[in-house]
């Protein structure tokens, strides 16, 4: 039986969801994979840090108050030199960063991760930015300390797409992509062919816990730029910046146009799309686009999200995730977590 002493970066809605999935997965992982595991440590933005190698239990996770938490070391959040002190304090083996995403530079998640992987520690982490801005050098890093950077969740939540080209597809060159990687402007285009107004469409994804309380990042775009660039920098093995995606929001669209548009079947869609160039560099968009009602992006509705790769060996390999909630994005690292365990 395996042990894996488990510590916490960023303790908001993928954080929770994945205390709360690894404990009703606790008996499965287990019997199915020899997998032990103690969370010995939290850590955020306003918590600061916690650490207890005997361990938290879930509950006291969940629905204690962190603020007093019983913990050996719990230190202001400060430096990098604090974030050691407190690694060293958790013991931990896996560091499951999921703080809020910085589009522009990644950072400084990119310099947590860093940090622990210089550590020796395995990184775990549903952050886009680190991926976009370092992954080549992350996942070099963590392979000349022996240790893994997993980050399946970074696009499309649950679903297995990075380790679907690492594991299964191991030969096959990705030519293009194709797909809607938005859950907030694609319920909003629902909501408005329906007659909903913009204000009310973003109100609806807000009371669905999926929009932002301020939604521009998604509304203008840039959540799908930011994983069209995730995708493209590790299948594509082509860091393409988000600057250089070519990107448009849904601002311009009013609920006449799209109920129109629908009625006429051919809907809007926000439609992310990547493609390799003859001189290997690879060409990006984000833009509305009308799709006709035999493509599949049509059939997309709500917060579901879409993606299908063109390879040189299979054409059309399609996955999708029908209304993804908080566990299916924490599925990602759960994952992740059992994937680096079973190469030790
Ligand atoms: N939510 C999803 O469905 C989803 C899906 C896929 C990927 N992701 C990615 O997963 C990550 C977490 O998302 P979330 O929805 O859990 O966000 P969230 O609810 O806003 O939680 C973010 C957590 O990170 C902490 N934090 C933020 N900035 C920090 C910093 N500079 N240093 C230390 N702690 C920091 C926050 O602490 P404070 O509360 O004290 O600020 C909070 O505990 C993001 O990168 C997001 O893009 C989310």
């Amino acid at each position: 039986m395996a042990h894996y002493n488990l510590a916490f970066l960023g303790f908001g809605n993928v954080g929770r969801a994945l205390a709360q999935l690894l404990e009703s997965k606790r008996a499965e992982l287990r019997e199915r994979h020899n997998l032990e595991f103690t969370i010995t440590g939290v850590a955020a933005r306003r918590l600061g840090w916690h650490a207890n190698p005997g361990g938290y239990s879930a509950a006291e996770l969940l629905h204690g108050d962190l603020g007093t938490l019983t913990a050996r070391s719990q230190r202001p959040f400060t430096d990098l030199a604090a974030l050691r002190d407190w690694l060293r304090a958790t013991q931990a083996n896996v560091l499951f960063e999921n703080t809020s995403m910085n589009p522009h530079t990644g950072q400084p998640a990119i310099d947590y991760i860093r940090t622990a992987l210089e550590a020796g520690v395995h990184v775990v982490s549903a952050n886009k930015g680190p991926v976009v801005h370092a992954y080549h050098e992350l996942r070099d890093l963590a392979a000349s300390k022996g240790v893994r950077f997993l980050h399946e969740a970074a696009v499309m939540g649950g679903a297995p797409i990075f380790s679907l080209f690492r594991e299964a597809l191991p030969a096959a060159r990705l030519l293009s992509f194709r797909g809607i990687l938005n859950s907030t402007t694609n319920l909003m285009l629902t909501e408005m062919e329906h007659g909903a107004g913009f204000d009310q469409a973003v109100k609806k994804a807000q009371d669905m816990g999926i929009a932002e309380t301020d939604p521009s990042f998604d509304v203008d775009g840039w959540d799908a730029t930011v994983k069209v660039s995730a995708l493209a920098t590790v299948l594509m093995d082509y860091a393409l910046k988000p600057e250089a995606v070519q990107r448009e929001g849904i601002r311009g669209l009013t609920p006449e146009v799209l109920s129109t548009a629908r009625l006429l079947g051919r809907p809007y869609k926000l439609v992310c799309q990547a493609e390799r160039r003859p001189d290997g560099t690879v060409a990006a968009s984000v833009r509305p686009e009308q799709v006709p009602l035999d493509d599949p992006l049509a059939r997309c509705d709500g917060a579901t999200s879409i993606l299908l790769f063109q390879m040189d060996v299979i054409h059309g390999l399609t996955l999708s995730e029908l209304h993804p909630d908080a566990i299916t994005t924490a599925y990602g690292p759960l994952a992740d977590f059992i994937t680096l365990a079973r190469r030790r």
